[in-house]
């Protein structure tokens, strides 16, 4: 802890934390009892290895907002457990398998430009990925995942499936507090993405699919809002196949976040 924040600090945001919970147990009356099943539940967390995952859910995008991170550019947004690294997809598809013909499938292109001058930015490395049609991550290969190289005018184009909404933390104190407050612990259906120029990372964040249905109760507090969220145009089919999708998103890369 020290290592990352010195006393004066520490001491402020303590006694500001300590303050804005006073004012939480005054307005709703919270008993003792009630503090104590929180202290109980706080030590449940902790041992299963949860209090840095909740303090993300809460308000790891307050901070990405307050620091504004990406000034200027397309919002930043969380980067989340399961990033990894990829390959890069030559020919423009995430699939490292082709999906079930009735899948619904999206081609996802775009210009990737720089917010301060609006020009363009050749050579731009997207890295993709996302959870599939079922919601599921592929934690041990590379399915829906992989990098796309931006050609000689910043622009870029993926073809990839449309990924569900997915839940988690359903067997662990995370998603037993939600279920308590009678909550999804839901991710509204999103493809992450990292852009970098050069050999710098300049934007990690989310876009998320309008098909969703939890775009307003996504459980991770603030991270939907329009300006991350795809507009699709429906294509027509292949014969036997599913629904295909094009959507266009311009990314806007801005100064380097503060120190
Ligand atoms: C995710 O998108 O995978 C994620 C991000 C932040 C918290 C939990 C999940
Ligand atoms: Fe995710």
């Amino acid at each position: 802890m020290t290592e990352i924040i010195d006393e004066e600090r520490l001491g402020a945001i303590w006694t500001a934390v300590v303050d804005s919970l006073k004012e939480v147990v005054r307005k709703h009356k919270i008993t003792e009892q009630e503090l104590h099943a929180a202290g109980d539940f706080l030590n449940r967390l902790g041992q299963a290895g949860m209090c840095r995952s909740l303090i993300d859910v809460a308000l790891a995008l307050t901070s990405v907002d307050a620091l504004d991170i990406a000034a200027g550019g397309t919002r930043a947004n969380l980067e989340g457990p399961y990033h990894a690294a990829h390959p890069v997809r030559s020919e423009g598809k995430l699939f490292e398998h082709d999906p079930a013909p009735e899948t619904p499938l999206l081609t996802l292109s775009g210009t990737v430009r720089e917010a301060a001058t609006g020009a363009p930015a050749p050579g731009a490395r997207l890295d993709f990925w996302q959870a599939d049609e079922g919601g599921h991550y592929d934690r041990a290969g590379n399915h829906l995942r992989g990098v796309i190289l931006a050609d000689d005018t910043g622009r870029y184009k993926v073809t990839t499936v449309i990924p569900s909404d997915y839940s988690e933390h359903d067997h662990d104190p995370i998603g037993e507090l939600f279920r308590a407050m009678g909550r999804t612990n839901t991710r509204a259906a999103h493809i992450h993405l990292k852009v970098s120029t050069g050999s710098t990372l300049r934007l990690t964040t989310q876009l998320f699919l309008p098909t969703s249905m939890f775009l307003d109760r996504d459980y991770v507090e603030g991270a939907v809002s329009p300006d991350l969220t795809l507009h699709l145009a429906e294509q027509e089919a292949f014969p036997g196949g599913g629904p295909r999708y094009t959507a266009e998103f311009d990314i806007f890369l801005g100064s380097e976040p503060a120190a």
